[in-house]
């Protein structure tokens, strides 16, 4: 039987570093308010004219290959999860498969959100399984820093999000004991609009992207914080179970768990929940913010590099977000 195993990992982050402190030159907001409610302390914002959403996903995307002993010609496929896509179509998979010369390779665009990248792995591990790829490439990037609204209008989201970009292969293997085990994907639209940006939308009376669109607020994330905050910690429980059951383990088996960076008060929750130690749940947030579809595999890279995902750990994903979206994966390392 054939299962999927991820090879490799990589990330990238830009340079330009944005503390709490910087964010108070734009709209009014405190490192005090912000570290209290979210634990972030500072966040990564791309260069214009050196970082592209394509091109931190195809820096990480190279080391991850590295680490896998693999060049991008071995690659059959490419499931690209972002909402900050450089165009509006087609999407940053094709520039990216352009940037690493993957020329004819199919790719996949997918949104999700925040379960981005679970939903993406999801994607390469049915391909894997069912015979039709043998090698994948699985990413997560966004720049969200270019569209955030920095006036105090938009201070509950815009201190949250952060840009980077994280990668994995992910390979065709025999071995029962080292390989994703299953991956659970939700989704519930009747909560789209508490999490939202609504332009550049097609169902318009007249043409997209009018001056009125964008003083309306259209292109500004909506957020009901505290409907998102309520569903997450649920939602994030649930999910986690669902994978543990579908695999006969409980919460004190898993050795790792890397949720998607909402905010670092959800994160402490579900590890209360699940009864497992700080060391056992990976939190980069303070440094990185909130990346959406790239904090799975940027965190999960980090955990790796620091030696804290090893091989044989039972090791879970975890994400919420807009959509809603939430999404589990387990990993046997
Ligand atoms: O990754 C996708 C999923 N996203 C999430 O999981 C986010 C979930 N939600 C949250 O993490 C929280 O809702 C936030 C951290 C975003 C906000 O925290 P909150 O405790 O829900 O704040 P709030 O929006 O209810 O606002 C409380 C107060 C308000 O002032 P008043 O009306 O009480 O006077 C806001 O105006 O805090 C004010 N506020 C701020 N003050 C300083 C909101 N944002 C800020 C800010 N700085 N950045």
């Amino acid at each position: 039987m054939t299962f999927s195993r991820i090879t490799g990992l990589g990330y990238y982050v830009p340079e330009n570093i944005v503390t709490n402190n910087d964010l108070t030159k734009w709209m009014d907001t405190s490192d005090e308010w912000i570290q209290e409610r979210t634990g972030i302390k500072e966040r990564r914002y791309f260069e214009y004219g050196k970082d592209t959403n394509y091109s931190m996903a195809a820096a990480a995307s190279r080391q991850a290959l590295e680490r896998a002993g693999l060049t991008p010609d071995d690659v059959d496929v490419i499931v690209y999860a972002t909402i900050t896509p450089d165009y509006f179509f087609p999407g940053s998979a094709f520039l990216m498969q352009r940037e690493l010369r993957m020329d004819g390779k199919p790719v996949f665009d997918i949104r999700q959100q925040c379960s981005g990248f679970v939903y993406a792995l999801s994607i390469a591990d049915q391909f894997i399984k069912s015979g039709m790829y043998k090698t994948a490439l699985v990413v997560g990037s966004e720049i969200q820093s270019s569209w955030i609204d920095k006036s105090t209008a938009g201070r509950n989201t815009a201190v949250i999000f952060g840009d980077g970009a994280g990668a994995a292969v992910v390979q065709a293997t025999q071995d029962p004991n080292h390989r994703i085990l299953s991956t659970h994907l939700h989704a519930d639209g009747r909560f789209a609009e508490d999490l939202f940006v609504r332009e550049p939308g097609s169902s318009r009376a007249g043409r997209t992207a009018t001056t009125e669109m964008i003083e309306e607020g259209g292109f500004n994330v909506h957020m009901n914080g505290n409907t998102v905050f309520k569903h997450a910690i649920v939602r994030f429980g649930e999910v986690i179970n669902e994978a543990l059951e579908a695999n006969g383990f409980q919460a004190s088996d898993v050795n790792v768990l890397v949720p998607h960076q909402a905010n670092i008060r959800i994160s402490d929750y579900v590890r209360q929940q699940m009864g497992l130690s700080e060391e056992q749940v990976v939190n980069n947030i303070q440094r990185f913010g909130n990346t959406t579809a790239a904090s799975i595999p940027i965190a999960m890279a980090e955990a790796w590099e620091e030696g804290r995902i090893k091989e044989g750990d039972l090791v879970c994903l975890a994400a919420f977000g807009s959509g809603f979206t939430w999404a589990s994966a387990l990993i046997k390392w």
